[in-house]
């Protein structure tokens, strides 16, 4: 049997196109560019079209989640909104799908206003602290959700 082409889009949130040369002590070295080209590597092979899309701005976000009610999961860093909002949150209840959350650092070994995530107990899993390599997994984790492995 073919495998069924998957759609996922793939959002990151504010401050994460400095990726790179921001806190690099923190998100280390890789850039958002390389972060999405070795997700795309790995798409390309798994028969899985990837949508990104980056910005700094919460209402475009939004905007851009209403767009994607085609797609059939969502791959999320949501940055600084993970801790602020509930437009966030409500926009990826409205076009319930599976949503998976990460983050490159460990938000629990943060300050402690990043203990707190308005997306998590909306999304099937969430992957923190593994640099670029949580983008990874989480994309791994959602493409087997969606073929029911
Ligand atoms: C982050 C963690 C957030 O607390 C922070 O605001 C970010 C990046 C991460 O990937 O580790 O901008 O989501």
């Amino acid at each position: 049997m073919p495998v069924k082409k998957l759609t996922i889009q793939v959002v990151h949130g504010p401050n994460l196109n400095l990726l790179g040369s921001r806190e690099t002590s923190v998100y280390g070295k890789a850039t958002l560019a390389s972060i999405d080209a070795s997700l795309e590597k790995w798409a390309a092979k798994e028969s899985v079209a990837l949508n990104f899309f980056q910005s700094n701005h919460e209402g475009e976000i939004i905007d851009c989640l209403q767009r994607a009610s085609k797609c059939d999961g969502i791959l999320i860093n949501p940055a600084a909104l993970t801790h602020t909002s509930v437009g966030l949150r409500d926009a990826l209840l409205a076009i319930a799908k599976p949503v998976v959350e990460v983050h490159l650092s460990n938000v629990f070994a943060r300050e402690e206003f990043r203990h707190h995530s308005y997306i998590s107990g909306i999304a099937l899993g969430v992957v923190t602290g593994f640099g670029a390599q949580s983008y990874e997994l989480g994309l791994v984790a959602l493409a087997s959700h969606l073929r029911g492995k």
